[in-house]
């Protein structure tokens, strides 16, 4: 029989784009269960043309769930994850909780598919940022060592909810409405402004949200000694998120060989039109799958010409999240 999936989160941006994942891919669902808070209990959401009833989130939630897929917040997923799997369900976890531990695959498929067969119930999926960057540099990884890398982000407002996206459309609409607007979700204001990411600061100096890049990079590639630098910045973007990229090869490489590595690289969408000055934006990379990539060039900066600088955007709710974790869920 075809498996029983529950989304965790389901009324969440990301759990939208969790069931709008499985419609379209057309993922095999005997019976979808949507789990969210009290809040959402007794609404319904369309699902292959029938409405599904939304259940509160409990511990009984998972009898009989074969595959859970979490995207409700961390302290969520850290209580009902191992219920889930206690309950006989494997988990496909969206947020960082369990993504540094050792039992745990950090898995985007387009890299290390192989790794999901070693999980213990439960598989993590990488921040959306992490995602964005390797998926593209991957290729270029595994032909010629990146020891080191700068990654700067443009982060969307979806990555921290649905609220944070409906606060940055009615912050823009006071703005221009002449209104005050106090920022509920977010810490400063949103509308034509753009400021270093929500997460906190740490000792280093580097905030959650840059440690969460450099930590996962590391345990993806499995690659300790690749050296990554991130500065992550939310930008007033709904759903797509966009990074400035510059890596260091081991061996000297030209912008030629990236652009050749990633033409038909899985999950990549060469966009690179230096004619009409056309390049990836998270206009055109929300609502589609691939990783868009372009502005590959050499970076000037290093004359031994083992370095390129790159330009990327992905869809944050789609590759960022819920198609990597469905994408997980079918090779399940
Ligand atoms: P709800 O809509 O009922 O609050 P987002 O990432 O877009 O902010 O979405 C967060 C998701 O997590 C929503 O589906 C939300 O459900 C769900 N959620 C938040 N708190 C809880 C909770 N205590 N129990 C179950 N689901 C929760």
């Amino acid at each position: 029989a075809n498996p029983t999936v529950a989304i965790v989160g389901a009324t969440g941006a990301v759990g939208a784009e969790f069931i709008g994942c499985i419609e379209t891919r057309n993922f095999p669902v005997g019976k979808l269960k949507a789990l969210a808070s009290a809040r959402s209990a007794g609404k319904t959401l369309p699902f292959r043309g029938q409405q599904v009833v939304i259940e509160e989130l409990t511990e009984a939630s998972f009898e009989g769930v074969d595959i859970a897929l979490f995207s409700a917040g961390g302290s969520i997923s850290k209580k009902f994850a191992p219920i889930a799997v206690k309950a006989g369900a494997v988990v496909v976890d969206n947020s960082s909780a369990f993504r540094m531990l050792e039992d745990v695959p950090l898995v985007i498929p387009e890299i290390n598919a192989n790794r999901i067969k070693d999980h213990k119930g439960i598989i993590a999926n990488p921040n959306c940022a992490t995602i964005t960057a390797l998926v593209p540099l991957w290729p270029v990884h595994k032909k010629n060592r990146i020891k080191r890398l700068i990654i700067s982000t443009y982060q969307a407002a979806s990555g921290a909810g649905a609220a944070a996206m409906a606060e940055l459309a009615d912050s823009t609409k006071a703005y221009l409405e002449g209104k005050p607007y106090e920022p509920k979700v977010l810490p400063h204001p949103y509308a034509f402004n753009l400021f270093s990411h929500n997460t906190a600061i740490e000792e280093t100096g580097y905030n959650g949200e840059e440690t969460k890049v450099i930590i996962e990079t590391r345990k993806i590639f499995e690659d300790q000694q690749i050296a990554v630098n991130a500065t992550c910045v939310r930008v007033p973007v709904l759903r797509a998120h966009s990074e400035s990229i510059t890596f260091e090869c081991e061996a000297p490489i030209t912008p030629e060989e990236v652009r050749a590595l990633l033409i038909d690289a899985p999950g990549v969408k060469l966009v690179d039109d230096r004619e009409k000055n056309y390049f990836p934006m998270p206009i055109d990379a929300s609502g589609q799958g691939d990783v868009l990539v372009g502005r590959i060039r050499k970076d000037l900066s290093d004359p031994s010409g083992h370095s390129v600088s790159i330009f990327v955007a992905a869809d944050q709710l789609l590759k960022g999240a819920a198609l990597n974790a469905v994408q997980i869920a079918e090779l399940l």
